[in-house]
């Protein structure tokens, strides 16, 4: 079942939207060699609840933290830690902001220190990959257009693509119909509608497209612990428009030096 926003309910979305972009922009400026990634989950969940939202990662289905960190060749959904991130590492981090009831979900991959030429390579292709997925979306279309258009992006340039992890519908739940996978065949999948909002999401690795969920059931990393990047936007499709409501805008004024 696919809920369709009002304009109203849309323009909610941009609150929740603009705190989680805020959010990952305030996580921007810690992240360093050195820093932990349970510090990087405290900033995160006292910036989002000192400006009137709520870490709906938190708590869901038991997950330990506001944030999920995502290391080098962590896919999704790691837990924050002790660990303490070293230079040459990459790091994505993937937050859901609930404000007035709705959802903003997003993520970026930042470069610890100086990353090497494959890495920040991979983490261009990921981030413009998504964006490439964001052109391809249009009210009249449908999902498999998205679909197509980052799995070619990606595969092109030597990439492989993440199946069993999809991009989602959302709104006053986290993850709503439809399912967003980064791959698939343009013309297939669900229309495009006004009042739909998604979430676009590519999981792309430098190696082979197998993941493996570790022991504590949440931790998805890659078979062959080679590298993998994540970046996400919230869009709403609003009359015959897109709108991306998620911004990297805050990211990108923190960390010019860091910029991948
Ligand atoms: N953006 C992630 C997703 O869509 C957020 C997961 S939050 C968690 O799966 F609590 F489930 F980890
Ligand atoms: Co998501």
């Amino acid at each position: 079942m696919i809920y369709l926003k009002t304009p109203e309910e849309i323009q909610q979305m941009r609150s929740s939207a603009t705190l989680v972009s805020q959010t990952l922009g305030e996580v921007a400026r810690w992240i360093q060699p050195g820093v932990t990634t349970r510090k990087l989950d405290t900033i995160a969940r006292e910036f989002i609840l000192d400006n009137g939202g709520k870490p709906a990662c938190l708590g869901y289905e038991g997950f330990p933290g506001t944030l999920c960190i995502e290391v080098n060749e962590t896919v999704v959904h790691g837990f924050p830690s002790d660990y303490e991130l070293r230079d040459g590492d990459i790091v994505g981090i993937d937050t859901v902001v609930e404000k007035d009831g709705f959802m903003g979900d997003s993520c970026y991959t930042f470069a610890v220190g100086e990353i090497s030429p494959e890495k920040k390579a991979l983490c261009r292709t990921t981030r413009d990959s998504l964006e490439a997925g964001i052109r391809a979306t249009k009210v009249g279309g449908r999902i498999g257009d998205i679909a197509q258009t980052v799995q070619e992006y990606c595969e092109r340039r030597g990439y492989s693509v993440v199946r069993e992890m999809c991009g989602h519908g959302i709104g006053r739940h986290m993850h709503e119909s439809p399912e967003v996978p980064n791959y698939g065949r343009r013309g297939t999948g669900a229309l495009l509608r006004n009042g739909m909002c998604i979430c676009i999401e590519p999981m792309i690795n430098m190696g082979s497209r197998n993941i493996v969920i570790e022991r504590d059931g949440w931790t998805c990393r890659t078979r062959d612990r080679k590298p993998s990047a994540h970046y996400e936007h919230t869009l709403a499709l609003l009359d015959d428009q897109v709108i991306t409501l998620t911004t990297f805008d805050y990211i990108h004024q923190a960390i010019t030096d860091k910029f991948i």
